[in-house]
């Protein structure tokens, strides 16, 4: 292939991984082969710039930061909802419509999950990607272009079909990060000792507002379409066509959607949506109703601001009105200290909720939230519940503000904020009991050491009685140690000394995420294992220099690295782990399955088809996406596809959920 007619393939080829990935949720190449692909098209690009394409996918990220957005009008306003809090007022609308209408005949609707993020308008121009907007006020958004090119499951170039899409076409979605990605977001960033998001939504809205694209382009922002606003050639008549065209578009559609017909379906669907709603991997805040028939809509027209022809039908709340009985300050393993709020415990959406996340100082004045003030706290999703707004009315002129403590409220040494860091800390790293504890509590678990049977409350009692301090401690424990805790049996003991026994031999990275450097988190772990080969000795001497020339270790990671490396009692510790008989395994269970090839079909219960890869990969298998008569298993969800009928005859081995849990456990299935 010639230069150029490989640029063009490489692009072609990245888009379509894009799309497999965030359209149908079914990876087809892991994460490092796909950095591979794009790897590779830099280099070809930046030797024959000529060639490069403009929606090239390199083009994503690169460009310059602005001091401001410009403002986009948008050529059709972006209307808001009107909200149906409860069936009676679902059942209003749908007699409404059918009024206005003028018909008795059941109607069809489009039913949709309410996506809680924010509204952008992304246009098309010959199907090339022009520019994007926020809603703004619904009239003019801002100019977002740089920020949603780095959106990976937006096309740049909208996907060849049957479909006319010459001309202008303006396509509306919902941009959003959803609960797994925002959860490791946060704790990269609390490894950073950065301040955490609130919230995914917040989260998200912040990094579509980045006025340098290159910080949006490194947070796990997502999108699902769901309107259209102007299109000239497209010919889109119902939303069902629309909902079904936006796919072969390339534009990812969420998978809830559903059409139906009349009140009975609309009051299911929402029961439906209701009752799942806390087992969704993103946030949703209601369900969202519009007549089908664009015709129709046409027919029922607006309001000043809502459409006639849909409505919002809210969820229950997931926010609930309490008192704050006290404030406490809670003290991390990093020295973070983050004021909590111990609250009047409530039902909030099912679950019990007493204590909810102030942040930091900033944001407990800028909402003035006070001890014994009676607010309004809230839950998203398996995010940490927080304080949405103090109820000013309800407040007793005795309430004081209040002030993070000047003195560490474990072991009175001086807390300081550093100049643009907005988390207090406590300075005394070495000592304070409560940062101990941290380190301790992060040492033993799952993602590391995973030592079972030591939990936080034994943590806490070894450390309160002196007798860990330092992570080779827990290897030297003896039997006597134990004996002198509370409520410790013989039999616990036994099983305690033997886990800490068998955790001696462990993974590298296992033990390297256990060390909690700043800035390393478990992918970086893995990678450092590859690379130093298991050689912890080559590991501590190494350079910021060489270990910044590692694929995917960045600077500041390396800078860390140095730094934990250059401090001899963080040596010190170490070598005394290995006297304790510390020794680190071959990683056997990514061999596991090397050599083996999958294909996943159908829906799972409590996994997505990408997690399942995820999964298998991890193991060392290999995921395709095709049934061929190389694979090795086909793993069979509900509703499979044409994979199913395919393998059964090439008489492929398959194995279904259950199969899929042993094969997790470890045993290969036969
Ligand atoms: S349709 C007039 N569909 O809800 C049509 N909106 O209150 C309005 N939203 O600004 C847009 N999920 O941010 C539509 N499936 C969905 C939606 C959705 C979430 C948001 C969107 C919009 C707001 C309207």
């Amino acid at each position: 292939m010639d230069p150029q007619e490989k640029i063009l393939f490489l692009t072609q080829k990245i888009e379509q991984h894009n799309i497999d990935y965030y359209v149908y949720d079914n990876p087809k190449i892991s994460d490092s082969e796909y950095d591979k692909l794009l790897r590779e098209l830099e280099s070809i690009e930046k030797e024959y710039p000529q060639f490069s394409l403009e929606t090239s996918p390199t083009k994503r990220i690169g460009a310059q930061p602005t001091s401001k957005f410009k403002t986009i009008e948008h050529s059709i306003p972006m209307l808001s909802l009107a909200n149906a809090m409860n069936h009676q007022e679902l059942i209003d609308f749908d007699l409404q419509i059918k009024k206005l209408l003028n018909t008795n005949n059941s109607i069809e609707y489009s039913m949709e999950p309410k996506l809680d993020g924010l509204a952008v308008e992304v246009v098309y121009k010959d199907g090339q990607f022009i520019y994007g907007s926020t809603r703004g006020d619904g009239v003019k958004g801002e100019d977002v272009s740089l920020n949603l090119k780095t959106i990976k499951a937006i096309p740049l170039k909208l996907l060849d079909s049957d479909y006319d899409t010459s001309g202008i076409i303006e396509f509306r979605g919902e941009v959003f990060i959803n609960h797994a990605d925002f959860k490791k977001l946060n704790q990269k960033r609390e490894n950073e000792e950065k301040q955490i998001f609130a919230n995914p939504r917040n989260c998200a809205a912040g990094s579509l507002r980045q006025l340098n694209p290159k910080i949006t382009a490194n947070r796990p922002l997502r999108i699902n379409f769901y309107s259209i606003g102007l299109q000239e050639n497209l010919n889109i008549n119902t939303q069902k066509e629309l909902i079904d065209c936006m796919p072969k578009l390339g534009l990812p559609v969420n998978n809830l959607i559903k059409i139906g017909k009349g009140i009975d379906d609309i009051i299911k669907y929402y029961d439906k949506l209701e009752s799942i709603r806390n087992n969704l991997d993103y946030d949703i805040d209601g369900v969202v109703i519009k007549v089908n028939s664009f015709d129709e809509q046409k027919q029922l027209g607006e309001r000043s601001r809502s459409p006639r022809w849909a409505i919002a039908g809210k969820l229950k709340s997931q926010q609930e009105t309490t008192k704050i009985i006290d404030i406490i300050a809670s003290v991390g393993r990093t020295g973070a200290i983050t004021p909590v709020a111990k609250l009047d415990p409530v039902n909030v959406g099912g679950v019990i909720v007493s204590n909810a996340t102030l942040h930091n100082q900033d944001e407990i004045n800028r909402k003035d939230i006070r001890i014994n003030d009676t607010v309004i706290i809230q839950r998203a999703g398996d995010v940490i519940p927080e304080v949405v707004k103090v109820i000013k009315d309800k407040r007793d002129k005795n309430n004081h503000s209040y002030q993070l403590p000047n003195l560490c409220p474990i072991c009175n040494s001086p807390t300081k904020r550093a100049e643009g860091d907005a988390v207090l800390r406590c300075i005394n790293k070495k000592e304070c009991p409560a940062q101990i504890k941290g380190r301790m509590k992060h040492f033993v678990s799952k993602n590391c050491m995973d030592i079972d049977g030591v939990g936080d409350k034994l943590i806490n009692m070894l450390i309160d009685n002196k007798l860990i301090n330092r992570y080779s401690d827990i290897f030297k424990l003896s039997y006597s140690d134990l004996e002198g805790l509370e409520r410790m049996a013989d039999k616990s003991i036994r099983n305690i000394l033997d886990s800490i026994n068998t955790s001696k031999n462990t993974e590298f990275s296992r033990f390297l995420n256990g060390l909690g450097i700043r800035n390393v988190g478990t992918h970086a772990c893995k990678l450092l294992e590859k690379e130093f080969d298991r050689d912890i000795t080559k590991l501590s001497s190494a350079t910021k220099e060489s270990l910044s020339k590692i694929h995917e270790i960045g600077e500041i990671m390396a800078e860390s690295i140095e730094s934990y490396f250059n401090n001899q009692n963080h040596i010190d510790d170490i070598n005394e782990c290995i006297n304790q008989g510390l020794t680190f395994k071959e990683n056997k269970i990514s061999k596991q399955f090397n050599g083996l090839s999958f294909v996943i079909t159908g829906s799972f219960k409590n996994l997505s088809r990408s997690q399942i890869k995820k999964i298998l990969e991890e193991l060392g298998g290999r995921v395709s996406g095709s049934v061929s008569k190389n694979t090795s298993y086909l793993v069979l969800g509900e509703n499979p596809g044409s994979k199913f009928k395919k393998a059964s005859e090439l008489g492929i081995q398959i194995i279904d959920e259950n199969g899929l849990n042993s094969l997790l456990k470890g045993d290969l299935p036969n």
